[in-house]
């Protein structure tokens, strides 16, 4: 596995991930996702909406707000309880989570002297209104979870949904994070996908959750995710946070060590609860089968964006030398989620015959799939720099091309190569993509 040091400097080399406001200095824990990173993390995306939303029958989507009234906050158990407890350094002024520090008794950057426990929130506060003092206090959401919770009555009086059901989510959150420095994996703002899914305070939750564990390992594969690097780490009861009755971390084998990956928890019916009483609204569910009503309990699996992009570009990276001696790198992603399905190059940029042939080439397949046309330096770097970017397919357009309406198309993993007619690419090309 490559260190985390080489997949930082690749990830900025090849315009995946950059860090933030790098310009001014950068700001710690903040990065930005350059143009292949952000046609990585769409495919991520899109392949988790595809996988836990569309694919299921028992699931629904949102699209909630970041900012939210501060009351969902108090009632969720946030402002009272999601802190962090840290220590200062007398000296620096640096911070530290105690229960990270192998010495307590000295800071570990500078040596000196650390204060008593204190404890921060892990919420960004921020005001709404043209004035500070007179505005509205709330804070960017530290879960997407709660947007669910308060729009789980919508979603159960206009549409067909009846538990149990799910609704999922995709989007930012923010974090006052002090443990940091470990690249994407822990930053400020990040991107959750999230799920809560109802059920009957009656139904058998131990066998839904482990039914949702098992359907959230069977995503390692739709990704290309190695499951034998996925270990479930049951949480017990002191570390668990305050809202769960049961935890699952499944921890990823990553270059710094093995750490969660995604999670799983019983929410029981403590968020909704806790919606109805701060809300003064009715939360309750008529269940017609039980003929009862009740307040649904809460199945949550819970996804990072940003952690699966990086154990993605971990498991995939490889240096390798092949046959002919030259050494490569190569990424070596599932198709469904390399940024790039296939490349097309002229063999010679100054054959104005054989760039306007590639040309064609590249428009007929832009509009099937995400394609790049190269075709800077020679043949050999560009296939290089295809590899490393992990295009599954590389086209080139030559002079037997003119004459029999072909190309040669290039496997980035056996790297053989094969003669397919231009009419029928579009058709090979999505064949071996989703083979
Ligand atoms: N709603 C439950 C919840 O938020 P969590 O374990 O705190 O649970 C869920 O977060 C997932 O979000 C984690 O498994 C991880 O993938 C991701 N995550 C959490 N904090 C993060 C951070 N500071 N940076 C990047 N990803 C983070």
């Amino acid at each position: 596995m490559p260190t985390l040091e080489k997949i930082v400097s690749f990830c900025k080399r090849r315009g995946f991930i950059y860090p933030g406001s790098e310009i001014y200095g950068g700001l710690a824990n903040t990065y930005d996702y350059g143009p292949l990173g952000v046609e990585l993390k769409n495919n991520i995306k899109q392949a988790w909406w595809k996988y836990f939303v569309q694919d299921r029958e028992d699931m629904v989507g949102l699209d909630g707000g970041l900012l939210m009234n501060p009351k969902v906050w108090e009632a969720s158990g946030h402002v009272e309880k999601f802190k962090d407890s840290l220590v200062e350094c007398k000296k620096c002024h640096k911070r530290f989570r105690p229960d990270k520090l192998n010495d307590i008794s000295k800071c570990p950057e500078c040596g000196g002297g650390l204060t008593e426990e204190k404890f921060f929130s892990g919420m960004f506060k921020t005001v709404i209104g043209p004035v500070e003092k007179e505005g509205l206090t709330t804070y960017l959401r530290p879960e997407t979870a709660q947007n669910i919770f308060v729009n789980y009555k919508n979603v159960l009086d206009s549409t067909n949904v009846k538990i149990p059901f799910g609704i999922g989510q995709i989007g930012k959150a923010f974090r006052n994070e002090i443990t940091t420095g470990t690249f994407i994996f822990r930053t400020l703002e990040f991107e959750q996908m999230e799920i809560e899914y109802f059920i009957s305070p009656s139904a058998n939750w131990k066998k839904i959750f482990q039914d949702w564990a098992d359907y959230m390992r069977g995503f390692m594969d739709v990704i290309g995710l190695d499951k034998r690097k996925l270990h479930n780490r049951e949480i017990g009861e002191a570390e668990r946070a305050f809202y769960s009755k049961r935890t699952i971390d499944m921890d990823y084998e990553f270059p710094f060590g093995k750490d969660e990956l995604w999670a799983i928890a019983y929410r029981t019916d403590y968020d909704l609860s806790n919606h109805q009483k701060m809300s003064g609204q009715n939360l309750e569910y008529f269940d017609e089968q039980e003929n009862k009503k009740y307040i649904p309990h809460v199945i949550e699996p819970t996804f990072g964006v940003d952690r699966i992009l990086l154990a993605i570009l971990c498991g995939a990276y490889k240096e390798e030398k092949l046959e002919n001696g030259e050494n490569r790198t190569v990424l070596k992603l599932h198709h469904s989620i390399a940024p790039y399905k296939a490349a097309v190059f002229p063999l010679l940029r100054n054959k104005p015959e054989l760039v306007k042939k590639a040309r064609k080439v590249y428009e007929e397949l832009k509009g099937e799939f995400m394609v790049d046309f190269d075709d800077h330096g020679n043949i050999g770097k560009r296939y290089r720099r295809q590899d490393e970017v992990g295009t599954p397919f590389t086209i080139t357009c030559d002079f037997d091309s003119l004459k029999q309406d072909d190309v040669t198309v290039r496997d980035r993993d056996t790297i053989k190569q094969k003669r397919v007619k231009i009419g029928e690419l579009i058709g090979y090309l999505k064949e071996k993509l989703h083979a």
